[in-house]
């Protein structure tokens, strides 16, 4: 009889070692180590996984890729890089409850409304379920399959005989290789069962979505397994507390990164959010001091969110400093700057930092306007509420360019906005308008002046 062997892997990035470890040594997690049955390279037992290729000059190779094939949503074709490419792979991540299964069958019910057939499949809802979802939000078509399995063998069979125009998988984690001795959602399954559907989808042109389930234990094994597998990787993101979900492209091998869609999770599915500015600004406080507009830039298209500080006085022997939807280290490394150069002294006060909506801001770009609404609320000045403000802050308190800076101050004239500050540097390749008023400045003494 063959003796199975087992292994750990490491739940977030696949790291496998012979004994248990208590952090992984690859991706730094903790405690994410789980046993896992590996079986013996059976001999041929990979046999089936070939593309049957044959090596050709670059020359002959056609660069056509083919006509994608529009989901009929347009925020996901864009974050697609327009469109669905065929035979490609994509990874949709997300936590679980944040709307994957409703946003992959509003898209396999537009593709199927156009007359091609597609494949839903799902191992972690029943037909019943799937049914009741689709009757909530409107999504039943002639050509919609839907087919509960979780056995990747037999899903691959059914792929053949249907020959979908795309096929999704609900969720990754939940299927299920007969090769292999592990369980599903484990490190090995997830793995396998991801590439033999890759492999198919590459083979036949079918693209594949793979819905991937992220959990912060790591109690099965995320998406990031698959990262490096997949042409594009879909992140869809939110918080519970608000309606508002954001699909964001980390990987395209096909399109822009960083690209984001928006959308609102109502009673009757996800609605597109065409003009996210107006959605994000809407319930701003006038003339509160703490709080600022920045332009962000997230992918090829300015979003213009709301930067709230609120800077008090502490009663702790070590202030609190909280950022959210900016990063930390940033927001310490910019009350030092205010500190030392602009001699406002935060260094005994709480400070908070949000982006209003609940939105991530990341680029170095908001950093001026994260610089100024703490400004704001540590002398209680409101700033004027027509004013944008787009920078990145450097350690001597320097304000240095940003990129695409023509774009934003657009997004912020269409809003209604109309003045900006904006780093002297950027002045050079920007065309002015009438209408939107820009002080230009070098530095952080520049901004205090500007502001108030
Ligand atoms: P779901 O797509 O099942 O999430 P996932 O597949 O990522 O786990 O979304 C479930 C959540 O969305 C659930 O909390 C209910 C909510 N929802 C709505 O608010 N409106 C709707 O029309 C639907 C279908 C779901
Ligand atoms: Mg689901």
């Amino acid at each position: 009889m063959k003796k199975s062997k087992t292994s750990f892997f490491c739940q977030h990035c696949g790291y496998m070692s012979p004994k248990w470890l208590g952090k992984c040594p690859s991706c730094n997690g903790w405690n994410c180590f789980a046993e896992e049955l590996v079986s013996e390279p059976d001999s041929g037992g990979r046999a089936h996984m070939s593309f049957d290729g044959k090596p050709l000059p670059i020359e002959e190779i056609s660069a056509d890729e083919g006509e994608r094939m529009l989901t009929g949503i347009a925020e996901i074709d864009r974050v697609l890089g327009g469109g669905i490419v065929s035979g490609s792979a994509i990874l949709i991540g997300g936590e679980p409850g944040i709307g994957k299964s409703t946003l992959m069958l509003q898209v396999m019910k537009n593709i199927a409304s156009g007359g091609s057939k597609v494949l839903y499949v799902s191992g972690e809802e029943s037909a019943h379920q799937i049914k009741l979802r689709s009757n909530r939000i409107d999504a039943a078509a002639k050509d919609l399959l839907v087919l509960v399995e979780v056995s990747l063998e037999k899903i691959l069979d059914h792929v053949k005989k249907i020959d979908p125009a795309i096929v999704v998988i609900d969720s990754i984690q939940t299927m299920y290789s007969g090769d292999l001795l592990s369980a599903p959602g484990s490190v090995g399954q997830v793995r396998e069962a991801s590439s033999r559907l890759i492999l198919s989808a590459k083979k036949n042109g079918i693209p594949v979505f793979l819905i991937g389930h992220v959990t912060k234990d790591g109690s099965i094994a995320g998406p990031k397994v698959l990262e490096h597998m997949v042409d594009t990787v879909l992140y869809f993101e939110g918080d519970a507390g608000h309606a508002y979900r954001i699909i964001r492209s980390i990987k395209n091998r096909f399109g822009p990164t960083n690209e984001i869609g928006v959308f609102e999770m109502q009673d009757k599915g996800l609605r597109e959010v065409p003009n996210p500015s107006s959605f994000f600004l809407a319930e701003r406080p006038q003339n509160a001091p703490g709080s600022v507009v920045v332009s962000s830039l997230e992918g090829t298209r300015p979003i213009l969110v709301e930067i709230q500080a609120l800077v008090s006085q502490s009663n702790l022997g070590m202030p609190r400093r909280t950022a959210i939807g900016v990063d930390h280290n940033r927001v310490s490394l910019l009350v030092a700057v205010l500190d030392r150069i602009c001699g406002l002294h935060l260094g005994g006060s709480d400070i908070f930092i949000n982006v209003a909506g609940g939105v991530r801001v990341e680029e170095p770009a908001v950093d001026l306007g994260v610089v100024a609404a703490m400004a704001s609320s540590f002398l209680d000045r409101p700033v004027d509420p027509k004013t944008v403000i787009v920078g990145e802050v450097g350690l001597t308190g320097e304000v240095r360019a940003v990129s695409q800076m023509e774009t934003r101050v657009k997004e912020a004239s269409r809003l209604g906005f109309n003045r900006c500050i904006l780093p002297k540097t950027n002045m050079v390749s920007l065309n002015r308008t009438a209408k939107m008023e820009i002080s230009a400045i070098s530095s952080l003494k520049d901004l205090l002046e500007n502001l108030f």
